[in-house]
């Protein structure tokens, strides 16, 4: 079973990174997943996109430890990126954040600056999830 279903999978895959005929590939994408959840019991292939969370950091930069253990109970929620500001290819989130890092964009969205604020981040997440579930139902 599963050589059959992994194929299928990698295709759709392929398929949607393309991007077009979009609402054909979605279709067979989540019948894929339905179909490999109903033969293997498992959820492969049906494992959505984690949001993105970046990190607007720099070297020496305590307030950004900071706010990393905050992210600790949130982690497995998201893919966390750090950009590291003082990079010469980041010049521009340098003029834009170098007083206020740490800032998060989730999503390529502001998300918050300064500190983790768990509310604005809890919501943001839940929001995506919810959208997410919708999806896929
Ligand atoms: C988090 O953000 C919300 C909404 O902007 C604000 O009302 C709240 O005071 C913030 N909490 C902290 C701890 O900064």
């Amino acid at each position: 079973m599963p050589i059959f279903v992994y194929p299928y999978c990698c295709l759709c895959l392929l398929l949607l990174h393309r991007g077009n005929m979009q609402w054909i590939i979605r279709k067979h994408f989540w019948q894929s997943k339905c179909l490999s959840r109903l033969l293997l019991g498992t959820r492969h292939c049906s494992q959505k996109q984690l949001p993105v969370l970046i990190l607007f950091t720099k070297d020496s930069c305590p307030l950004c430890d900071e706010a990393k253990q905050e992210l600790q109970p949130f982690k497995h929620r998201f893919l966390l990126q750090e950009v590291d500001i003082t990079l010469p290819e980041n010049t521009v989130w340098y003029e834009r954040y170098k007083y206020d890092i740490p800032v998060f964009h989730l999503n390529g969205q502001f998300l918050m600056m300064h500190r983790v604020n768990t509310t604005v981040l809890e919501k943001r997440l839940g929001r995506i999830e919810q959208n997410d579930a919708q999806h896929t139902e």
